[in-house]
């Protein structure tokens, strides 16, 4: 539920809801009245897909005590922006008005995201009520540093939307992977042919980091093995950093049998070449002539994926396609030719997602079921990944271990388990 009270930073809260829907989330929105002076509900209703709701009195709603059904319904409240008005009632447990009842009358975390006037923001009444809010196990997401509608410069900018989407990821997957080991790869691998040059491909790690990273925040002990990406790695994951695939298949068989889970998201080169020369490979050596190029030949590398899901009691493993046609029959086939839990498959043969891009869209893959992760930022979709996995394949990991929100997944599988 997206609660929305009056202030001028409401305009962004369109952008918001799209962030929201685009994530998979089913969004009610809430208006206050003042709200609805800044952002008209038709523009709401139109991006959520819903009828805005913004009357505590609206018989025909209230039929069925829709407020308490509203309350029970949702998963997580987010009112953004939270006015110092709004603050204040809420602080009291006041509750004049739709908003302000909801959040009273429902169990769902609450998260507020201020936006004020500096001076509002400093003032001693609002900065008690923001910390009563905070003792009340309400959690507050900024506000920012900067410039202001009015003109003033300080505290009290709305949290950017994208900023309060990975906040509404991250109160749903905190706990879900607490204490498993989970490792990860990530990036290119070199297939050297001298000293100085090498076989690669456009792979930048982006996506393996932020698989790392979500991992991470949702409890696991994250072990990142990386192919060269220039990076920086992670908080809280460890980070090997390899060259070149038989590099990798080491480091990942050295640690396979401790982990719960593992996800190869590398695109570690299929080939390598058969021999390397010790010195730089000259246009005329080797009895060539300058005009004649020398011929590579490649032998296989060993398929680091397919020999970890081949260990006996080994751990869930999940493996990633990139494939430029057919993707999602090429996708099935090669889970079940390698043995794999799960694949994620895109499409990198679309511009917009895949290779250097910092977004994507993926199809996961599993033995009885599929489910479409949408076009959105690598970051967010890695955290809606480690959320799917987690309800597949550890559905009872940190249950009751402080999670601030009911793990339901923020999108809808088209069948299995999920
Ligand atoms: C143009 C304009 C901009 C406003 N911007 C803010 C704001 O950014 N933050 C805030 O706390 N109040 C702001 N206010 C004041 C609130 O709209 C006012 O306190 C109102 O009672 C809030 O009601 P609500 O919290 O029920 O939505 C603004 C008022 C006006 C007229």
């Amino acid at each position: 539920m997206l609660g929305v009270t009056g202030g001028i930073a409401a305009y962004k809260s369109a952008i918001l809801v799209r962030h929201l829907c685009n994530a998979g989330a089913e969004v009610q929105v809430v208006l206050t009245q003042g709200a609805a002076q800044f952002v008209t509900p038709v523009t709401l209703q139109a991006l959520s897909g819903r009828p805005v709701r913004d009357d505590l009195w609206d018989p025909e709603a209230e039929a069925a005590m829709g407020h308490i059904e509203l309350a029970r319904w949702a998963d997580l409240i987010l009112v953004a922006p939270a006015t110092a008005h709004f603050m204040a009632e809420l602080a009291q447990g006041a509750a004049p008005d739709l908003l302000t009842t909801l959040c009273l009358a429902s169990d769902a975390p609450v998260l507020l995201a201020p936006a004020m006037n500096q001076a509002m923001w400093r003032d001693a009444a609002t900065q008690r009520n923001a910390a009563t809010l905070a003792a009340d196990g309400k959690r507050l997401i900024g506000p920012a540093e900067g410039e202001q509608a009015c003109g003033d410069v300080g505290p009290g900018r709305m949290a950017e939307p994208e900023a309060l989407l990975e906040a509404v990821q991250a109160a749903f997957l905190s706990p879900r992977l607490a204490a498993l080991n989970v490792l990860v790869t990530a990036g290119p691998t070199r297939e050297a042919l001298d000293p100085v040059r090498f076989l690669s491909n456009h792979s930048s790690g982006k996506q393996g980091y932020a698989i790392a990273k979500a991992a991470a925040e949702a409890g696991a002990r994250v072990t990142l093995v990386s192919g060269p990406c220039g990076l920086p790695a992670p908080a809280n994951v460890e980070c090997i950093e390899v060259t070149s695939a038989l590099d990798m298949h080491e480091a990942v068989q050295a640690r396979a049998a401790e982990q719960a889970l593992v996800i190869g998201v590398a695109a570690v080169a299929d080939y390598r070449p058969a021999t390397q020369a010790l010195q730089k490979i000259k246009k005329d050596s080797a009895g060539r002539g300058a005009a004649e190029p020398p011929a590579i030949a490649l032998v296989e590398n060993p398929d680091i994926i397919a020999s970890v899901a081949a260990l006996p009691n080994g751990p869930v493993v999940v493996g990633f396609a990139a494939e430029t046609e057919n993707a999602l029959d090429n996708a099935r086939r090669k889970r079940r030719r390698k043995g794999l839990d799960a694949i994620v498959v895109n499409d990198v043969s679309n511009p917009k997602i895949g290779f250097n891009s910092d977004h994507n869209a993926a199809t996961l893959i599993w033995a009885d079921g599929e489910v479409e992760l949408a076009y959105q930022g690598k970051e967010t979709l890695a955290a809606s990944l480690i959320q799917h996995l987690a309800n597949l394949f550890f559905p009872s990991s940190g249950e009751g271990a402080g999670a601030v929100a009911k793990p339901t997944p923020l999108s809808v599988a088209r069948s299995g388990r999920s």
